[in-house]
C-alpha cells in the first residue's frame, strides 16, 4: 500500500474527506505546526483548502485537485504523524526518527462533509432513479428527483446504508438475515435496510420495526402493504418489553430516547445479535450523576457538562458491549453540521477485550457512576 496510490485513487474518485499532518519533523524550519486540508466546493468545481497554523493563526489556502497530490505527499515528508480520512477507510501515517513511512489502514470513521461536494454519483440509493419507499415517503418525486427540502434525510440515509454495507459488505450472509429497527419513527432507515438487503443483497431479509407511537406504526404498515415489502412489518410496543421468538442478527437503534438505547443494546447482547449499530440521543442519565472534582472547572457550565455527559455514556455504552463481547468502532454518521448527534456506535460480535472490564470499571470510578440503568437493567433481563 503506496500513499501516492492511496492518494491519487481518492483525489480521482474524490473520497478525500479530511487530512491532518501535525508534528513538523524539523521545527526550526517548518513554521506549521499543524496543517489541515478538506475539500469544498468553488464555483462547481471541488478545490481542496489547506489550514495552516501557526502558534498564534491559521492561514487557508487552496489547492486545484490537480495539483492536490503533489502537494499531500510533499508535506507527508515533512510531519512525523498524518491521518487521511476517506470515504473507504481511515488510513494514519507514522514517520520514524529515520524518515521510514508506515501506513495503517482503518475502517472509515468520517462522513463527508455534506457541503464540500457531491458524491450523487457513488450514493447507494442513487438520485434521479425512481426508488419506490422514497417516493412514498415523499423523499423523492415519481421521477427520481429528491425533494429540496429532504436533500438532507437523503443523505442521511445513503450515508446509513454506507455503514450498514461497511458492516456486513464482506460477509456471507445467511438468507433469512433478522434485523430489528428499535424505534423506528417513520422508518425511513427500517425501510431503507430493506431495500438494501432485499432488493441489493437479495435476501429473504426479515426485518421488524418497533415503536411506541400507535399511528406510526400503522402508518408504517400502511406503506409497507402498498409496496408489497413482505418481510417488513411493524409493531407497536415499548423497547423494555419487547420480546421475539427470532433470532436477531442485527439490532439498530438510531436515536431512541436516552435509556431506551440502553435497553436496546441489552436486548441485542441478550439475544446474541452478531452486529448492533447505535446512535444515541438525548442522554439525561449522567447529567445528573457525572462527577469529577478535578473537572469541576468544566462541569460547573451547564452547557459543557450537558456535551461531556452525552460523550461519557457514549463511551461507557462502548465499553459495556467491550466487555461483553463485541468490537466497538465509534463513526460519525452525518456531518456535523446537521446535528450533534452523530456519533453512531458500531459493534461487532466478537471476543471479549481482557483489558475492558478493568477499564469499565475504572471508567466508572472515575466518573463516580454507580447504579446505572444499563447495568441494573442487564442484570434485570438475566
Ligand atoms: C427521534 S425518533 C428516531 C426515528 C428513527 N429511528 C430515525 O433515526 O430516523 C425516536 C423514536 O424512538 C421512539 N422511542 C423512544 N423510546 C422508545 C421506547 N422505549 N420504545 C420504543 N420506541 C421508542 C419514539 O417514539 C420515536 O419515534
Amino acid at each position: 500500500m503506496e500513499l501516492i496510490n492511496i492518494i491519487e485513487e481518492n483525489v480521482a474518485n474524490t473520497g478525500i474527506i479530511y487530512v491532518v499532518f501535525a508534528t513538523p519533523l524539523n521545527k526550526a524550519e517548518n513554521k506549521y505546526k499543524k496543517i489541515t486540508i478538506k475539500p469544498i466546493s468553488s464555483e462547481d468545481k471541488i478545490v481542496y483548502q489547506l489550514e495552516k497554523f501557526t502558534d498564534k493563526q491559521a492561514f487557508h489556502e487552496n489547492i486545484a485537485s490537480d495539483a492536490i497530490t503533489e502537494r499531500i505527499m510533499d508535506l507527508a515528508n515533512l510531519y512525523k504523524n498524518a491521518n487521511i480520512f476517506t470515504v473507504d477507510a481511515d488510513y494514519q501515517l507514522l514517520v520514524s526518527k529515520k524518515g521510514n513511512m508506515r501506513i495503517v489502514k482503518l475502517a472509515p470513521t468520517k462522513a463527508m462533509s455534506v457541503g464540500s461536494h457531491n458524491k450523487a454519483k457513488n450514493y447507494i440509493i442513487p438520485e434521479n432513479t425512481p426508488c419506490d419507499f422514497l417516493i412514498e415517503l415523499g423523499v423523492m418525486n415519481k421521477d427520481g428527483k429528491v425533494l429540496a427540502k429532504k436533500y438532507d434525510k437523503f443523505k442521511q440515509i445513503n450515508r446509513f446504508l454506507e455503514i450498514v454495507d461497511d458492516a456486513v459488505g464482506k460477509i456471507d450472509l445467511k438468507n433469512d438475515y433478522k434485523i430489528i429497527d428499535f424505534g423506528c419513527g417513520k422508518a425511513y432507515l427500517t425501510f431503507a435496510l430493506y431495500h438494501y438487503f432485499y432488493k441489493i443483497k437479495k435476501l429473504n431479509v426479515q426485518i421488524v420495526g418497533l415503536d411506541l407511537k400507535t399511528e406510526v406504526i400503522e402508518f408504517c404498515n400502511d406503506v409497507a402493504k402498498k409496496l408489497n415489502y413482505s418481510q417488513l412489518r411493524f409493531e407497536n410496543g415499548d423497547i423494555k418489553d419487547y420480546n421475539t421468538n427470532l433470532d436477531i442478527d442485527m439490532v439498530v437503534t438510531l436515536h431512541a430516547c436516552d435509556n431506551a438505547t440502553d435497553a436496546a443494546l441489552v436486548k441485542a447482547v441478550k439475544w446474541n445479535t452478531n452486529i448492533i449499530l447505535s446512535v444515541p440521543c438525548c442522554q439525561h442519565e449522567f447529567f445528573n450523576k457525572i462527577e469529577n472534582d478535578n473537572l469541576e472547572p468544566m462541569l460547573k457550565h451547564g452547557l459543557i457538562k450537558e456535551r461531556l455527559s452525552s460523550l461519557v455514556t457514549d463511551s461507557l455504552r462502548s465499553l459495556f458491549l467491550e466487555t461483553k463481547g463485541y468490537k466497538v468502532q465509534l463513526v460519525e454518521f452525518v456531518d456535523m453540521e446537521h446535528t450533534p448527534k452523530n456519533i453512531l456506535i458500531r459493534a461487532v460480535k466478537s471476543n471479549i477485550r481482557e483489558e475492558s472490564i478493568k477499564e469499565y470499571k475504572d471508567f466508572k470510578k472515575f466518573w463516580k457512576l454507580d447504579d446505572i440503568f444499563i447495568e441494573k437493567y442487564f442484570n434485570k433481563c438475566e
